[in-house]
């Protein structure tokens, strides 16, 4: 894992990468992870994620350690005996590199750092790593880019003060600290264009999505945990090539296609960024472009690894992401996937209205497919009426009605002038010509 990486755009820092601002110990891709037990959440689970968080991002877990506190050391986020095996542990696993699965405030990172004579990096900070090395599009990496010096001017500003305390403060102005300033200003100047880059790319995200809008097609997004199967079940869906990968985080930028739903109009769907466990705030911030399209849709996807231990909590935290984004009140099909590994039917699962409430397939073999493709349809698509009729030669103002409201599939004119149509639309339109336009309610449907 190159975590001294620079930012990951082609317009990126060149003068202030994070290794030159502080310092640090570089890091390697011999991993120990470490997790704190406060006795309240499952710290194995909590554990077996950073795991696969950190192969995500390229590292060889070596070691693991849980140090059971209530509350994390101000000083170290360790206790001192805890810091010391740690020293040890990591010299005999050769390690070069600490994970910690939680927040560390910048002090912490840094004792820990010179206490232990590596690269510590904590949950946001591995986060932020691999959401670098993913990031695609121009408008991810722009993001990734921002979140990334974000996080470091915090670090910097905090970073700072405490190195001026070091020295005695006022009259004894190194040259370090002036360096320290510069970086700031850089950084700050940085953030600006970035933001104004990514204002206008954001802009023209948004045009295109009102001449979606304008074409009326419903807007369908996957959203979930990372690591569910969305992806797997996009490609499915759109037999299409978005990568999908045993990797956490595989998709970081919102992919769209446009989908045939049986006997409904088409829908636009999305692939969105995974969503996990604290979710650092900024990288929310940061994603919130992409995730528009999440709270805009009329229909989000949730997908659930059916067969994750921790499956409730995982929903539950994507629940608490929609909410935090402002998309609580979109409508949500819950799609529990990978029945595969749990031996079970492909099913529909239905209220007490009868309204659809989850849909439980296998993006991976395929099946249930069609159950989700029907349970969407019912759900935003409007369901369209498809049959033949017969127009009288005066009833020609109907017939443009139909060519403007459907899709005219065939169309013959008879000897007696009389035109025989096959046509497609929507129910509801099909109903109103019928009520008010004298349009025959005889229809042979198809
Ligand atoms: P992020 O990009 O991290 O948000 O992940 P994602 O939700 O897009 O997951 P992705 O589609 O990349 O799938 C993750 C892993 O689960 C891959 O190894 C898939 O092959 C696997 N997977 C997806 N669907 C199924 C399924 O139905 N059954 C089984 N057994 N594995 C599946």
């Amino acid at each position: 894992m190159s975590t001294q990486r620079k930012p990951a755009t082609s317009d990126r820092v060149t003068t202030t990468a994070p290794a030159q601002l502080f310092e640090r110990p570089g890091g390697g891709e011999r991993a120990a992870l470490v997790q704190l037990d406060d006795g309240r959440a499952d710290c194995r689970s909590a554990l077996e994620e950073l795991a696969a968080l950190a192969e995500s991002a390229g590292a060889e877990v070596v070691d693991r350690l849980i140090n059971r506190r209530d509350k994390p050391d101000a000083r170290f986020f360790l206790g001192r005996g805890k810091v010391e095996e740690l020293r040890e542990r990591l010299q005999s696993a050769g390690a070069d590199l600490v994970l910690v699965n939680h927040f560390l405030t910048p002090a912490q990172e840094r004792n820990l750092e010179r206490e232990l004579g590596c690269r510590v990096l904590d949950r946001t900070g591995l986060i932020l790593d691999i959401f670098a090395q993913r990031a695609r599009t121009h408008e991810g990496k722009l993001q990734v880019e921002l979140a990334q010096l974000r996080h470091i001017a915090s670090r910097l500003v905090r970073g700072w003060s405490h190195l001026e305390r070091q020295k005695g403060g006022i009259g004894l102005r190194g040259p370090g600290e002036t360096q320290l300033e510069m970086d700031r200003r850089m950084l700050g100047q940085r953030i600006k264009q970035l933001e104004k880059r990514l204002e206008r790319v954001r802009r023209q995200r948004h045009q295109g999505r009102q001449s979606r809008r304008k074409r009326d097609l419903p807007a369908v997004s996957l959203v979930g945990y990372t690591n569910a199967g969305k992806s797997t079940l996009f490609n499915r869906l759109a037999a299409s090539e978005v990568f999908a990968a045993d990797q956490l985080f595989a998709t970081l930028d919102t992919t769209l296609r446009r989908i045939e739903l049986p006997g409904a109009e088409p829908a636009v769907f999305a692939d969105t960024v995974g969503f996990i466990s604290d979710l650092p705030h900024q990288l929310v911030a940061a994603f919130r472009s992409t995730l528009e399209e999440v709270v805009e849709a009329d229909l989000l996807l949730h997908v659930v690894d059916a067969s994750a231990s921790t499956r409730d909590e995982q929903g539950e935290e994507v629940e608490e992401v929609l909410a935090e984004i402002g998309a609580s009140e979109v409508p949500v099909l819950r799609v529990y996937n990978k029945i595969d590994l749990l031996d079970q039917p492909p099913r529909v699962v239905r209220d007490d209205h009868g309204r659809v409430q989850a849909v439980w397939l296998s993006a991976a073999t395929g099946e249930g497919l069609d159950v989700l493709l029907e349970a969407v349809a019912e759900c935003v698509g409007e369901r369209r009426a498809h049959g033949r009729l017969r127009l009288a030669p005066s009833q020609g103002r109907l017939r443009a009605r139909l060519y403007q409201s459907g899709d005219v599939l065939h169309e013959r004119v008879l000897d007696n002038g009389d035109c025989l149509m096959e046509v497609s639309l929507p129910q509801r339109e099909l109903e109103r010509l019928q009520r008010h336009e004298g349009l025959p309610t005889s229809i042979e449907y198809l």
